[in-house]
């Protein structure tokens, strides 16, 4: 295979030393000539950067490492882009998680009213960086995008830039599946799923070792422990993970037919979780204390002594994923991934534009959608209510209607009524500035 060029975009983000870990790890199989960060905050991504370079020189010398923040310097002739920018960083995640907590509402990164307000920033960023792949790119280029809020990066994406080479990932049902693994006694690499839903919005339907079902024996196990197991996820062993992995449990002995996304305690437990959750410290917090600050303590060390502790990023399952992602276009492998993509009749009942998260095989000749049939109703019902909501923000954010982004505020299942969704949505308006379209 012809060695190639990959460009990180959000090259400051945490996760950069621990994907690019993950790419020169495959070199064998994947090989890669160069390497480029690409970020609009030259101090974070540099200073990332020298994490990176020496993650660079430990695993493979030979590849070539730059950060740019000029666009032409970052795409000219790039073969993938692995985006995961963070608009408006944590500070601004902090207000996603803060605001809709004041208000007795989920606060959350990607799901309810703080993924909306998320997805109002993210995606005329995203729609730039296309354009800007699109103009300097290899034509056969891909870009594999983490940005979150993925669900709705991908509806509006696929909506204004309908033939972009994107593919829209998450890693959540990875990590979970890798805990699967561990509860199962195989190689991770070992488990299919069968799976439908939209991002951070789904259900496992069957899980697949060898040809054979081992759906009964992970009920029974998430039944009684949720998705805890002895090994979990590397990304994911925070105690509020814990927890989260945890209330699988209640979501099972409630509605036992399928194994829920994590995510998925958000929309069915929402009261529990805003009762348990302190407005004055969110996740926003915990990973400025934890995954930021171990990060940049790092760097801080290496300025001073010259050396760093490899032990403190992880590759897990981000970065497996995107590279075993980026490997399977390229060489036909049989890789069956989830990933976001137009429904077009996959699953049945739900609207052709939707974006749902299916099975999928990869080849370099692209994407090709398992066809998932027919949903009961409940599932349905759930997916069409948060879809509605995904697309009437992006809807709202195109057309610059105030209505619009209350609609999908309104009509979100972590919102109890208009009242709440105007208050909510208002203080996000005024927290959002210079960040929002102008809406009317
Ligand atoms: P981070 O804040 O550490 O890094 C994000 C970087 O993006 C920052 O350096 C920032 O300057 C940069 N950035 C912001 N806007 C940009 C733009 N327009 N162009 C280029 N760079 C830009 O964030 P993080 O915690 O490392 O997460 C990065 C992203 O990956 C987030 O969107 C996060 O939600 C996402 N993520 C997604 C998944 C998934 O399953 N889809 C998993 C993990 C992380
Ligand atoms: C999972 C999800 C991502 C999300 C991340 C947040 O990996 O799939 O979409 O960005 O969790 O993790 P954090 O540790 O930043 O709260
Ligand atoms: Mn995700």
């Amino acid at each position: 295979m012809e060695p190639k060029i990959i460009t990180i975009a959000g090259g400051g983000s945490t996760y950069t030393p621990g994907v690019v870990k993950a790419i020169l790890s495959k070199k064998d199989t994947f090989p890669v000539k160069e390497i480029r960060a690409y970020d609009i905050d030259a101090g974070r991504q540099d200073d990332v950067a020298i994490i990176v370079r020496e993650v660079v020189k430990a695993n493979c010398p030979e590849c070539v490492f730059t950060t740019t923040t000029d666009p032409e310097v970052a795409f000219r002739d790039t073969d993938f882009v692995f985006a995961q920018i963070r608009v408006g960083k944590y500070a601004m995640r902090e207000q996603d998680e803060k605001i809709p907590l004041r208000h007795g509402a989920v606060g959350q990164e990607t799901c309810g009213c703080g993924g909306l307000a998320y997805g109002m920033r993210t995606i005329f960023p995203m729609v730039e960086i296309l354009d800007m792949v699109e103009k300097y790119a290899n034509p056969n280029h891909w870009i594999l995008n983490y940005s979150n809020p993925a669900a709705i990066v991908a509806l509006a994406l696929k909506k204004l830039r309908p033939n972009a080479r994107i593919i829209n990932i998450c890693d959540m049902p990875v990590a979970i599946m890798n805990g699967m693994a561990d509860i199962l006694h195989c190689d991770p690499h070992d488990i299919v799923p069968d799976y439908f839903g939209l991002n951070h919005f789904g259900w496992f339907t069957d899980i697949w070792v060898n040809g054979e079902s081992r759906f009964d024996e992970l009920k029974k196990h998430v039944l009684e422990h949720g998705y805890l197991c002895d090994v979990p996820d590397e990304q994911h062993w925070e105690p509020s993970w814990v927890h989260t992995y945890g209330n699988a449990k209640t979501i099972m002995q409630r509605f036992g037919d399928y194994l829920p996304n994590t995510y998925l305690q958000y929309y069915l437990l929402s009261q529990d979780i805003v009762d348990e959750s302190n407005p004055d410290h969110t996740r926003a917090n915990e990973v400025m204390e934890g995954r930021e600050k171990t990060l940049f303590d790092a760097i801080a060390r290496y300025k001073e002594t010259g050396s760093y502790d490899d032990g403190m990023f992880v590759v897990g399952a981000h970065g497996t994923f995107i590279v075993d992602l980026a490997e399977s276009l390229c060489r036909e492998n049989g890789g069956r991934y989830l990933l976001i993509v137009k429904n077009e009749g996959a699953v049945a009942d739900l609207p052709d534009d939707a974006m749902v998260e299916i099975p999928c095989y990869v080849s370099p000749r692209g994407v090709e959608k398992v066809s998932v049939g027919h949903i009961p109703t409940f599932y349905k019902g759930m997916i069409e209510q948060q879809y509605a909501s995904e697309k009437c923000l992006v809807e709202g954010a195109i057309e610059g209607s105030y209505q619009k982004v209350l609609m999908a505020f309104s009509l979100n299942k972590t919102v109890k009524s208009s009242t709440q969704a105007q208050a909510i949505l208002d203080e996000m308006i005024d927290a959002n500035k210079g960040y929002w379209p102008e809406l009317a």
